[in-house]
């Protein structure tokens, strides 16, 4: 607390109160004062400034009124500079009070001045929202007015008790709210919004997440930004930076290094308050250890991506066992995978639809391995009931296929490869959209590979053909979007077929 006496040319005693005051300070006593004022000659007027004053509480009440009493006495006018209004009015109601501690003390009523002494600077400040206050304040006046100490007085008591019910209320609360804030499993915190988020609050559990006090983290404005993993630090700058742009809330997942070195895993959700005691917008934000579920993650994706692999595998060893009855046609599962793919990869399709398109080529002829091998690979011409077998893959491929359960529709790429836009295919004729689009895409791939490959009947037929064909066929059997992908696939971008 700093307070400092100094008289103007015009004879005005300027009192000037600064820095945070405390009632650990202590007042100082009427003498002191006597000495400070009331030195010759007497002051025309007094003025208080506390305009530099930082925190203060009730005993500065205490002592402003005291001074104003003083002054009083000697009849010398009053001035306040920096006080609130309602603070200022209470001073001059409570100092006009005459001393009658003896009379007070036989009507068993507490003196005004010890229960004020006990209310906080905010329950004053807030005196005018006390519903009471009003009229309290008024009557408080008109008391004044009519020199009736004995009603002032009883009228000031009564705005002491409202005051010391107010400060009551916003005791409980605060003990509540500090007991929420320190008893969740989170850390709360509060920060200036600018690049360091410098940290003007931080709940103590900040040390079983980071090993770090309340008083380090506070007293080091670098301490965040020190301690997010520099891997993870550019996109945490900029997740702020957005939020100091657009206003919008942060939630940011990012690694810390704790004082002991190990590293933990945080969820970071803050949102930004304006409010009239801040200049500049802050973050109110709780930080949570997700290093658990993180871990979790990783293990779920570890296990995903080794499931994939063991259904990549399966899929693979199903393709190998079809083809390994028929060594004329092996590999062409592969090779309309990798067409089919290629022309998906041109149609703007999603990951997963592509996906299901390459895993689908691979096995679109499993139902071939119900069809005997020597009819297969027979050299000939096939009579009618061979050739009825051989299509009786496609029903065959989808039997074996339903019951598996993939992420994507490999049973109906089986069942439809063969089926043409204009109802001539097979198994069961279907049209148009009622031919799924993988199955469209893996059709016109099947096309191009089976016509540009040696077959035991018959020579290859060559690219060029295949090329003719599909595209003498576009939107009657084949898919148009996928003919022109696969055309500007072969034409515009040299794709190769290895066979
Ligand atoms: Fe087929």
């Amino acid at each position: 607390m700093d307070i400092s006496f100094s008289r103007e040319p015009d004879n005005t005693f300027i009192v000037r109160l600064g820095g945070n005051w405390n009632i650990v300070d202590g007042l100082p006593s009427s003498e002191q004062l006597q000495k400070q004022i009331g030195s010759t000659p007497f002051p025309e007027r007094v003025a208080f400034d506390t305009r530099e004053l930082g925190a203060w509480d009730s005993s500065l009440l205490t002592f402003l009124i005291k001074l104003t009493n003083f002054c009083r006495g000697k009849s010398v006018p009053i001035s306040y500079q920096g006080l609130p209004e309602g603070v200022a009015r209470l001073i001059d109601l409570a100092s006009a009070v005459p001393e009658k501690e003896d009379a007070r003390k036989e009507s068993g009523r507490a003196p005004f001045l010890s229960r004020v002494g006990e209310t906080t600077l905010e329950a004053v400040k807030s005196a005018g929202e006390v519903p009471a206050s009003g009229d309290l304040s008024a009557r408080t006046g008109v008391a004044s007015k009519q020199e009736n100490p004995e009603e002032m007085m009883r009228v000031l008591d009564e705005m002491a008790e409202a005051l010391r019910r107010r400060e009551e209320q916003l005791r409980v609360s605060e003990a509540k709210y500090r007991l929420l804030v320190e008893q969740i499993p989170a850390v709360t915190y509060t920060a200036v919004l600018d690049v360091q988020s410098t940290t003007t609050y931080i709940s103590p559990q900040i040390e079983s997440l980071l090993g770090y006090r309340q008083s380090e983290w506070l007293t080091d404005p670098n301490l965040w930004l020190n301690s997010i993993c520099l891997e993870d630090r550019p996109r945490v700058l900029e997740a702020l930076a957005q939020t100091q742009a657009t206003g919008k809330p942060l939630d940011c997942e990012y690694r810390m290094i704790r004082s002991s070195g190990s590293l933990v895993w945080v969820r970071d959700e803050a949102v930004v308050v304006r409010d009239g005691d801040h200049q500049s917008p802050y973050l109110h934000g709780i930080m949570r250890d997700i290093t658990e579920r993180k871990d979790f993650e990783h293990s779920l994706e570890q296990l995903n991506r080794s499931l994939r692999k063991t259904v990549e595998g399966t899929i693979l060893a199903m393709s190998f066992t079809v083809e390994s009855r028929d060594p004329y046609t092996a590999g062409h599962q592969k090779r309309v995978s990798d067409i089919a793919l290629a022309i998906a990869e041109n149609m703007d399709l999603s990951r997963e639809e592509m996906e299901g398109i390459r895993v689908g080529g691979l096995i679109h002829d499993m139902g071939k391995i119900a069809v005997p091998a020597e009819i297969l690979s027979k050299p000939g011409r096939l009579n009618e009931h061979e050739f009825a077998l051989i299509k009786d893959h496609a029903q065959t491929g989808f039997d074996i296929l339903k019951s598996i359960e993939l992420p994507w529709p490999v049973a109906q790429i089986a069942y439809q490869h063969h089926e043409r836009l204009d109802g001539s295919g097979y198994p069961r004729n279907l049209k148009g959209d009622e031919i799924i689009m993988e199955a469209r895409i893996i059709a016109v791939a099947d096309v191009i590979e089976a016509m540009a490959s040696h077959r035991p009947y018959r020579p290859a037929l060559g690219l060029d053909k295949a090329l003719e064909e599909i595209h003498i066929n576009r939107g009657v059997l084949f898919d148009a979007e996928a003919v022109d992908a696969c055309l500007k696939l072969f034409k515009e971008k040299n794709y190769t077929l290895e066979i």
